[in-house]
């Protein structure tokens, strides 16, 4: 992978912007994946301003999320669909019907309701199966977690994983705690993600990380041994990968 020290958030995102609106000049229908969390939302302003600015026809771009919880309802302001809704759709202008969140057919259906666990099973398959009938995925945009995590594929998921149920680590839960009015016991258990061996499909993978928080996980990243126990390891097998980290991101790094 390449790693790029920048100043900060709006740097990253200004380097983020200027590929996909070149992408999207010579590929109108150019297929965006999608991340929430904090990390990409700078990236998505500064887009939103790029392709403004120049005027850019977005109305055949398609998106796919990584990944939504399971349990919340799709209006529920912290489901990944609201949340994509607000941070991407919106600003960028896109077709709604166009940008797809894994489980969006699920709409809050959980676990705990036997007739969904079927649904459940099938909605990753459906969703791997989706972004290939689109092509594929031209720029995946990627957070990593505090454990190494990308999409929700928590260390020891399997690298060759595809799109699927998995449960979120305690970790994880308290870490998006933040989202939900600091109460762990409205963060759900549950999730669907797209696999690491779905993520490392994409033409373009581009990793952002910002913070003391993620130095030891970019660490592991990079220099580290391409292990299951750090997911994002995977990025090392990636022929493009881009990891856009600001100086405390890059702290551990040799
Ligand atoms: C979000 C996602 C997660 C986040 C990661 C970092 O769709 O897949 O992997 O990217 O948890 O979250 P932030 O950016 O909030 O630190």
């Amino acid at each position: 992978a390449e790693v790029i020290i920048v100043q900060n958030e709006e740097e990253a995102g200004r380097i983020y912007g200027r590929a996909v609106a070149d992408l999207i000049a010579k590929k109108p229908g150019a297929v965006l994946g999608l991340a929430t969390g904090s990390s990409p939302l700078a990236a998505y302003r500064e887009l939103a301003a790029i392709l403004k600015e120049e005027g850019t026809d977005v109305s055949r771009v398609q998106g796919f999320a990584l990944d939504e919880y399971i349990g919340l309802p799709l209006t529920h302001p912290e489901s990944y669909r609201s949340t994509i809704t607000r941070t991407v759709v919106e600003p960028l202008g896109l077709n709604p019907e166009r940008v797809h969140v894994p489980g969006d057919s699920l709409n809050g259906a959980g676990l705990d309701d036997p007739a969904c666990a079927e649904q459940i099973l099938a909605a990753g398959p459906a969703y791997d199966a989706a972004i290939r009938a689109a092509g594929g995925i031209d720029v995946q945009i990627l957070g990593i977690g505090t454990d190494g995590h990308v999409g929700f594929n928590e260390p020891g998921s399997s690298l060759a994983s595809r799109t699927r149920l998995k449960t979120l680590t305690e970790q994880t839960r308290v870490d998006n705690a933040r989202f939900f009015e600091g109460d762990l016991d409205q963060v759900p258990t549950h999730c669907i993600t797209q696999g690491i061996g779905t993520i490392l499909e994409a033409r373009h993978l581009v990793l952002l990380a910002f913070g003391e928080g993620k130095a030891a996980a970019v660490r592991d990243t990079v220099e580290g041994a391409v292990s299951a126990t750090c997911p994002a390891s995977a990025l090392q097998l990636h022929p493009h990968a881009t990891i856009l980290v600001d100086e405390a991101a890059a702290s551990q790094l040799q």
